[in-house]
């Protein structure tokens, strides 16, 4: 049910072939080549949005990153799931940087003969994961063009401006198939990565009046707030070693003046030199001077304002052109797998639609998150704020949103109000077309799907999504008017408030569990639909309808898992009795 992707004019595509044909930059070695090659991946249309602007410059220098195929693609999902299932006897017992490793790393022959193959062509490969299954290899257009029988071009994404150097197809020599799961960045296009916070975001210049309301909400989403509706705790955080990273991107860079300002306002009984690290990947800057995007400040100040005295490690990921092509979050993975001791919790507030990646690309770094996990790591993505979402051209189909509807991850939907809260309308929420249920949510999918077939609501979503997709978010938090200090106080809308909220939650868990020598919570979503479930309030009221080329529709909120809410909203308290403390 993916949307086909429309090329904006075909005759563009047919010209583009013949103004640069294949073999032009080197006849010879190509057509030497060309005999025992294979088309790897292609693609018959352009995504939409993008146009050719002409031929790259043949001396461009590409950074090409190869994905080996692993000896055993499915043993990373079966060990994630042993060390996550409650009722598993090896639960809670994560496995090490090595073990990981070893069940991730291509085999020697795939190695070798990779290798072999870049040698003959005077290139060479850096390993660029610890287990080595991703290469990274430099080389020019237009040796790649003769490498890979492709026809690297210019595209233009025409909203943005944004260009991009890809190619509709490539190949691989024949008895390369089976070692190489694909090379990017090539048939797979950029998508414009969203920060998930900055939606309905206003400056509140005026005062607010003081709601005569006995409620820490009447002011707003704050941490005082949030920490009446989910009993989150005040007391501080005491394991030094328990660590809470937040991604950041692209100039969303947090100040440290804002943060103390917040805490001195938001938080009175903390010490407000409360601070957080940050890692720099990609050419990610720490400029104290950039202007506040909001999305950074958000995500540090609702988690260092949330989760007390939890060591914050902010990971910037910058832009550089030599960026992964995966929007950074391919590097940020590969940064935080090779650590010896990963943060136990990872938040996330960026994402793109699932569409605009190929499977094969997306596979790749959804089970990189399955790695985190199997090491212990809460992987943890805000849905999106895009609703139901919809596939773009003429289609009227929603459009799910990676990464956080990846199997192997959290995904935190968004709520908005108090007692009770109901469906925000903007959670991004649906099915996966790239990934089936997994067990772990079949029968709370299938108790959605049999309630949607008795409701009005039906007839809105009929033939416009995929019924047995992996359904998303897991769980969600609050997404409404959450008071952000960046020299004065904006209010901000968006999952990518619900995401640092929950994670701040589970990082006080983790913290409890340390202090009584447990393992960490790790990889949620088996215990989540389990064990874990009566820890949530459940929220039944609300949808994320969107418009579609003129067909409204979407996702309603109802008793048990939805495709807008999840599970419901965390309880601090029944979860931490549900863990056992
Ligand atoms: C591309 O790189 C190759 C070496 O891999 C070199 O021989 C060739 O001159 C380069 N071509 C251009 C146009 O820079
Ligand atoms: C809301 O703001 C008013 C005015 O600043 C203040 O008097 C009141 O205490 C605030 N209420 C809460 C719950 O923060
Ligand atoms: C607050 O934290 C700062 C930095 O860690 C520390 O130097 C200071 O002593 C602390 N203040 C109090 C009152 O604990
Ligand atoms: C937080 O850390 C940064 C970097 O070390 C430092 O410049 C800043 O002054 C610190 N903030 C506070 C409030 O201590
Ligand atoms: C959308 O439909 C119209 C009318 O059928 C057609 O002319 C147009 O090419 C379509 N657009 C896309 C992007 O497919
Ligand atoms: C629907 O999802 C399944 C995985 O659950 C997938 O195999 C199938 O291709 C999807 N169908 C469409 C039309 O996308
Ligand atoms: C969906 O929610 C919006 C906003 O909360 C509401 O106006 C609308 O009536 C709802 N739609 C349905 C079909 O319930």
């Amino acid at each position: 049910m993916v949307a086909p992707t429309r090329l904006l004019a075909l005759s563009v595509f047919t010209s583009l072939v013949s103004a640069t044909p294949l073999s032009k930059s080197s006849p010879k070695s190509n057509s030497k080549f060309s005999r025992d090659l294979l088309v790897h991946e292609a693609r018959d249309v352009l995504p939409l949005g993008f146009s050719l602007a002409g031929p790259a410059a043949p001396h461009t220098t590409l950074n090409l990153r190869v994905a080996l195929t692993q000896s055993n693609p499915d043993a990373i999902v079966d060990a994630l799931y042993q060390v996550s299932d409650p009722s598993s006897d090896k639960y809670g017992q994560h496995l090490s940087k090595s073990e990981v490793q070893q069940l991730v790393a291509p085999s020697e022959d795939s190695v070798n003969a990779v290798n072999a193959w870049l040698q003959k062509h005077g290139l060479s490969a850096t390993p660029l994961s610890p287990s080595g299954d991703w290469l990274e290899v430099e080389l020019n257009v237009s040796k790649a063009n003769e490498l890979l029988a492709a026809d690297f071009s210019k595209f233009t994404h025409l909203d943005t401006g944004t260009e991009a150097i890809r190619t509709l197809s490539y190949s691989i020599p024949a008895g390369l198939k089976g070692h190489i799961d694909l090379i990017h960045p090539t048939t797979s296009f950029p998508e414009n990565v969203q920060s998930l916070g900055t939606l309905q975001k206003r400056t509140i210049h005026t005062p607010i009046l003081s709601r005569k309301s006995s409620s820490k909400c009447a002011n707003g989403t704050t941490p005082a707030c949030l920490q009446q509706v989910y009993n989150i705790p005040t007391t501080p955080a005491k394991h030094a070693s328990n660590k809470l990273a937040v991604t950041g991107r692209f100039g969303n860079n947090a100040h440290y003046k804002w943060l103390q300002e917040f805490l001195q306002q938001y938080r009175p009984d903390m010490n407000s030199s409360t601070n957080f690290t940050v890692t720099l990947l990609d050419g990610g800057n720490n400029d104290q001077d950039a202007p506040s995007v909001s999305e950074g400040e958000l995500d540090i100040q609702y988690t260092v304002g949330l989760a007390t005295n939890v060591p914050i490690d902010y990971v910037m990921v910058g832009v550089k052109w030599k960026d992964d092509g995966l929007n950074g979050f391919l590097d940020e993975v590969n940064y935080i797998l090779s650590l010896d001791q990963p943060p136990q919790t990872l938040s996330t507030s960026y994402g793109y639609p699932e569409s605009s990646m190929s499977f094969a690309l997306t596979d790749k770094l959804c089970k990189a998150y399955a790695q985190l996990g199997a090491r212990g790591v809460s992987v943890i993505f805000a849905a999106g704020d895009s609703g139901a979402g919809c596939a773009g051209g003429n289609s009227t189909a929603f459009s799910p949103f990676f990464p956080s509807n990846c199997p192997y991850v959290t995904s935190v939907g968004g709520t908005t109000g108090s007692s009770p809260e109901i469906a925000w309308e903007g959670s991004s929420g649906g099915f996966s077309n790239y990934y089936s249920a997994p067990s772990y949510q079949s029968s709370a999918v299938s108790g959605y799907l049999a309630k949607l077939g008795l409701s009005p609501a039906a007839a809105s979503t009929k033939g416009r999504f995929n019924a047995t997709g992996r359904g998303f978010p897991d769980i969600s938090a609050k997404a409404d008017d959450f008071r952000v200090w960046e020299g004065s106080i904006a209010s901000i809308w968006g999952t990518s408030a619900s995401a640092p909220t929950f994670a701040s939650i589970v990082a006080l868990i983790n913290d409890r569990l340390a202090q009584a020598g447990k393992a960490p919570m790790g990889f949620l979503n088996p215990w989540l639909y389990s064990k874990g479930k009566s820890g949530f309030t459940d929220i039944t009221s609300g949808n994320n309808s969107v418009e579609c080329n003129g067909k409204t529709g979407g996702f309603e909120a109802v008793e048990g898992w939805d495709p807008v809410t999840g599970l419901g909203t965390p309880d601090f308290n029944k979860l931490l009795a549900l863990v056992g403390l």
